[in-house]
């Protein structure tokens, strides 16, 4: 079994911030930052694109092929991932051609072939007038490998739970040996972020998450006994915020907590 990480945990374009370049996106000239991305240009000017497996907070991986556009630099035309292509001086950018909304649909067809539950996927399949009743794909088991559970849990969590193991059309999010890894805190953060709805988190007097074959038991509220966060992970919260001084008010569940708040300003306000 090959276990296969996702490359660098941390953004670095090593582009001056705030130097300003000048682009064109649908025939509109912008001025974006240097060292964005197409994509990240084109939010900032409301333009829309769809995506997948982009997150503002993440390092790009350019997996799902949803946010494809038409650039053309130098007299040059390409179709290409918009979330991974850095924006230049004199670029010219085309999101919504023929030729692009084809590329997009035949690219949804496979994801949908992947996901054929996925409401986020059978949405754009939708819009895109991909064709109903396509082949379930020998691999429809609902993750489109966009790889956002990785790197959530690697860049914000700061933990390795995680990672695709095999190749080709075998590749799949999955713990090291398809084992429990104690890596993992049950935050719930990959569960948070999948498009597909493939990582299922249970809540009951534990945290189950099946596809990480994991169980983790869960706090119990300091006021209300209710089990309301993980355990580890609540430890490694109050670690961390050790210098706030606010642990009394971890221990709570956020309704015991927002009560605590109340009682506070009431006090206050009684003044
Ligand atoms: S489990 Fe979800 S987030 Fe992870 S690669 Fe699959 S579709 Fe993406
Ligand atoms: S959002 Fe660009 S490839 Fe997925």
């Amino acid at each position: 079994m090959n276990y296969i990480g996702l490359g660098s945990k941390h953004k670095s374009r090593g582009v001056a911030a705030n130097f300003i370049v000048k682009i064109v996106i649908n025939n509109q000239e912008l001025s974006v930052e240097a060292g964005s991305t197409v994509l990240e240009a084109a939010r900032a000017h409301g333009i829309d694109i769809p995506h997948l497996c982009y997150h503002p907070a993440l390092t790009p991986y350019g997996a799902c092929r949803v946010c494809l556009v038409e650039v053309e630099k130098n007299g040059r035309k390409q179709i290409t991932t918009s979330c991974t292509y850095p924006v230049g001086e004199g670029l010219v950018v085309r999101t919504n051609t023929e030729e692009v909304r084809a590329a997009r649909k035949f690219t949804i067809g496979l994801l949908l072939s992947r996901a054929p539950e996925a409401e986020t996927i059978k949405k754009l399949a939708d819009e895109y007038g991909v064709e109903p009743g396509l082949e379930r794909g020998e691999d429809a088991d609902g993750c489109i490998r966009c790889g956002l559970c990785i790197r959530v849990c690697r860049e914000l969590m700061g933990h390795e739970a995680i990672g695709f193991i095999n190749r080709g059309a075998e590749r799949i999010p999955e713990t090291p040996f398809l084992e429990d890894n104690p890596d993992c805190v049950a935050c719930g953060a990959c569960a948070y972020l999948c498009p597909t709805g493939y990582i299922k988190v249970i809540d009951d007097t534990t945290r189950k998450i099946s596809s990480w074959h994991k169980e983790e038991g869960l706090a119990e509220c300091r006021e209300c006994g209710r089990r309301f966060a993980p355990a580890r992970l609540l430890h490694k919260v109050k670690e961390n915020l050790r210098d706030l001084e606010i642990s009394d008010i971890l221990d709570l569940c956020p309704e015991c907590r927002r009560e605590k708040e109340i009682k506070t300003l009431n006090v206050v306000e009684d003044r």
